[in-house]
Formats: structure tokens, C-alpha cells, sequence
């Protein structure tokens, strides 16, 4: 097991474009992926890029079980999405609250497309190809965005929205991406 040090916002690296991945199933791949899965276990994530552990490819996890305490949040599959495409399906676009590993302790309101097909691969070569609305297409844009050099903050309109978890959300656990 390997927890990785997450990159934190100001690192150079976390601004790089990622490169595609070559090659499907190999020991590299499966071992980054062990390494990624462990360190989001680890912080609790929702999401985690490649590039938040300094390694510059085209690579996410995400996922979002049911909780106990927030029955009513939104739940996400565990993925790995692999050299992902996103197609904006529609003009309509939802604010919404985001935290992200490398920005911790903080969130901010972004406003992102609502409606969303993604397409990739997971770490045997097979297709992804999914169709996804509301938290489920956040959370894929803001890894996704990662792979581009891009982190939440830089998309926000309204900065007023922005702060400390603890002085927005007193009492609340909440997950990063
Ligand atoms: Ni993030």
C-alpha cells in the first residue's frame, strides 16, 4: 500500500496537460492505479487525477458510495477512466459546492454543464461510454480537468463562494475531489 503525497494548489505541476496513456493492462498501469486508489482511500476522496501525484497522464479515479449519514447525496460508481473524451450534451449549466485534495480544507461554487456524455477506457483497454447528469458529470469534469492543467478555483465566477469548509458547512463531513 502507497499513500502518495497530493500535490497542493500552487505546484507548478498540477498546471501541465497530461499525456494519453499507450498502453492498456500493463504493470505500470495497475501499479499507478493501486497507488492512486490507496492515497484517495486514504484523504477520504471523491475523485483523484494522476497528475495530484505527480505523475502527468490521462488518468482518474472517482467514486461515491451511499453514506449513512447523507442518505439523500448522490452516489457515483467506482471508475477508472482512462484518456477520457467529454462531449457537453446541452447549454444547461448548475453552481454547485466543490472541494478538491489539492485544494484542502476550502470550497468553492462552480458552475459547470449539467448534462454530459464521457467516454474512455478503463485499465484493460475496455470502452467506457456513459451518459450522466447533475453530481455524477461534476465530479467527472473537475477530475477531467485535472488531466488539462485546470483546478476548480480557476472556473469560478463569484470568489464571494468561496472558503473554509468548516465556516460553510459547520458539523459536516464532506469529501474532495
Ligand atoms: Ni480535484
Amino acid at each position: 500500500m502507497t499513500i502518495k503525497t497530493v500535490l497542493r494548489m500552487g505546484d507548478a505541476r498540477l498546471l501541465k496537460v497530461a499525456e494519453p496513456v499507450g498502453r492498456y493492462d500493463s504493470a505500470e498501469l495497475h501499479s499507478l492505479l493501486d497507488d492512486m486508489r490507496d492515497t484517495m482511500q486514504a484523504l477520504n476522496g471523491a475523485g483523484l487525477a494522476a497528475p495530484q501525484i505527480d505523475v502527468g497522464l490521462r488518468v482518474v479515479i472517482f467514486g461515491v458510495a451511499l453514506n449513512a449519514r447523507y442518505p439523500d447525496a448522490e452516489t457515483v460508481p467506482e471508475t477508472v477512466l482512462i484518456n477520457p473524451v467529454i462531449t457537453v450534451l446541452d447549454d444547461k449549466t448548475e453552481a454547485g459546492w466543490e472541494g478538491c485534495l489539492s485544494v484542502p480544507g476550502l470550497r468553492g461554487m462552480v458552475s459547470r454543464p449539467c448534462n454530459i456524455r464521457y467516454q474512455g477506457f478503463d485499465e484493460y483497454g475496455a470502452l467506457i461510454d456513459r451518459t450522466v447528469s447533475g453530481f455524477h458529470a461534476r465530479v467527472v469534469q473537475h477530475e477531467c480537468d485535472h488531466l488539462d492543467g485546470i483546478l476548480y478555483p480557476m472556473r469560478m465566477g463569484d470568489m464571494s463562494q468561496f472558503g473554509y469548509t468548516q465556516e460553510l458547512f459547520p458539523g459536516q463531513e464532506m469529501q474532495e475531489e
